[in-house]
């Protein structure tokens, strides 16, 4: 049975280029984000360099507790061997004036989704040999950084929950892996969404910064 590599966001950034290093590497693969228009040139451009391989596209925004269960209900009828909790937002705000429609999607989706879907893969594949879940946390999920306060906190989640979770797995003799990438400032749409700007500009806003591509390769590392 042919089995995937699931990664959520993978319509922009870090997903992408995560979703592009695995067709590399002749994976299967579930491509998961809202931007169904983004994600079918992300499968087109891929199927073209590897027509072998079978890539799957599922438009679902996270933020929908019952969206996401019903989700991975529909994959139940795949194989999977690495799912990538990667979607994830951040707001550039105080808390004082944050809206608190943003603050809950940000819980919903950085760690709600991240929560269930981890947790779910745990039960199915907790005993399955060479599979792997891959938590996208942030540098935010381990310093706090104090202009973008409830972001960090979802990260601190991140970060504590999949570490707490990988040394579950192994005191459990388990065969399923949990690990964590902790990006540090990486050019990708995310700046245009957590300052709320359509042109962030990486060079005049870092001393230093990562490709997505960067970011990819040291997920690969890490699986
Ligand atoms: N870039 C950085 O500097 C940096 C640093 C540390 C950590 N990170 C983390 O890296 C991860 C990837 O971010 P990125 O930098 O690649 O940013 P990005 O370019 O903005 O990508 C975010 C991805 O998440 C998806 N997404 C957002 N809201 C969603 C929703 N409600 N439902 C489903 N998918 C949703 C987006 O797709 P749609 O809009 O099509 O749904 C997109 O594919 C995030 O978890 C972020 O917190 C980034």
């Amino acid at each position: 049975m042919n089995s995937y590599t699931v990664v959520t966001g993978a319509s922009s950034g870090i997903g992408r280029a995560v979703a592009i290093a695995f067709a590399n590497r002749q994976k299967n693969l579930i491509l998961i984000a809202r931007r169904e228009d983004r994600l079918l040139s992300l499968k087109e451009d891929i199927l073209t360099q590897h027509p072998q391989l079978n890539i799957i596209i599922k438009c679902c925004d996270l933020t929908d507790q019952k969206k996401c269960l019903s989700l991975y209900q529909e994959l139940s009828a795949y194989s999977l061997e690495t799912w990538i909790n990667n979607a994830g937002f951040g707001q550039y705000a105080n808390i004082a004036t944050q809206s608190l429609e943003s603050i809950i999607q940000m819980l919903q989706l950085n760690v709600e989704a991240l929560t269930l879907f981890s947790s779910l893969f745990v039960r199915d594949y907790h005993d399955v040999p060479g599979t792997q879940l891959i938590n996208v946390s942030s540098s935010g999920g381990y310093t706090i950084v104090p202009t973008a306060v409830t972001y960090c906190a979802t990260k601190f989640y991140v970060s504590a929950f999949t570490e707490g979770l990988s040394h579950q797995l192994i005191k459990d003799g388990a065969a399923l892996r949990a690990k964590v990438l902790a990006p540090n400032a990486t050019e990708t749409e995310f700046a245009n969404v957590a300052n709320d700007v359509t042109d962030f500009n990486y060079k005049t806003g870092f001393n230093r910064y990562h490709t997505s591509e960067d970011m990819a390769t040291f997920l690969l590392a890490l699986v």
